[in-house]
């Protein structure tokens, strides 16, 4: 018996083009899942039919996207297994400097897209049950400097997850999250393009190095499993015991 299972589950990965996403996408794909992932550009997405993923493009901030996919999986399969909202976007602006429409930008990316795609995903499935997996952040768990809008919708994210788990309980769902810490991918690329930057951030950080997209894999297959059948409402952080401290 393999407790971590995922053979043959129908999984929807956004944000998957690149990055964390694309790399829980092909860990997902190998280890013998129906994988769906999205990316916000049909350019995004072109890479994924070559490797046995089915793109669809997705823009989270939209009122219908989600909901149009997920009843195409649905359809097609009977049932979306799993759901991950893992697509974010990051910025380093200061506080006192956000402007309307970058605020918006970042929570409704990264808070109401979470939010919409888990209510399509009730929808189309309701008292059939279901399983999703929220990325949020070690931001949303810590304080830092020229992360406040972002921190305050990757603790949303943690929030919701938590009363989305009791509200959907009874219904046969499982909600949890992944914290990473600073994992190297394109959203770290302006704490990486600049020395004094990173290796101050290395020393916060008690591995002394950034994460691997592909150590997220492991947690991602014991959420999607059922080896985290009794599991709902919980965080796992993945940060080189960055938040430890
Ligand atoms: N990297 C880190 O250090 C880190 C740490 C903690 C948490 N996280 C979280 O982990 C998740 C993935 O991060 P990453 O580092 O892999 O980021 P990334 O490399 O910048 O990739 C971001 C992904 O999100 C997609 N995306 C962005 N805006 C979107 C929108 N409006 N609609 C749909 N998709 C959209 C992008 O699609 P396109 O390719 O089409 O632009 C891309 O697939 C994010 O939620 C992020 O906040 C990352």
């Amino acid at each position: 018996m393999n407790l971590f299972d995922v053979k043959g589950k129908t999984v929807l990965i956004t944000g998957a083009s690149r990055g964390i996403g694309k790399s829980l996408a092909l860990g997902l794909l190998e280890a013998g899942a129906i994988v769906y992932g999205t990316g916000s550009r049909p350019e995004s997405i072109t890479w994924m039919s070559q490797s046995g993923i089915s793109g669809e493009v997705m823009d989270v901030r939209s009122e219908t996207d989600a909901f149009r996919i997920i009843g195409m999986i649905r359809e097609k399969h009977g049932k979306l297994d799993c759901l991950i909202n893992n697509a974010g976007i990051a910025t380093n602006t200061p506080a006192s400097g956000f402007k309307e429409v970058e605020l918006q930008d970042i929570v409704q990316t990264n808070y109401v897209g979470v939010f919409r795609t888990c209510q399509a995903y009730y929808k189309h499935h309701k008292k059939d049950g279901g399983n999703i997996i929220n990325v949020s952040s070690v931001l949303g768990m810590i304080g830092s400097k020229l992360a406040s809008v972002y921190s305050g919708a990757k603790g949303g994210v943690i929030a919701l997850s938590k009363a989305l788990a009791i509200e959907w309980c009874n219904s046969g769902y499982r909600v949890n999250v992944i914290c990473p810490g600073l994992i190297d991918t394109d959203m770290t690329d302006m704490i990486k393009s600049k020395d004094h930057i990173i290796s101050q951030v290395l020393a916060g950080i008690p591995m002394a190095r950034l994460g691997k997209p592909e150590e997220l894999l492991g947690a991602t297959l014991f959420l999607v499993s059922d080896a985290s059948s009794y599991m709902t409402g919980q965080t796992l952080v993945i940060d080189g015991g960055l938040s430890a401290q």
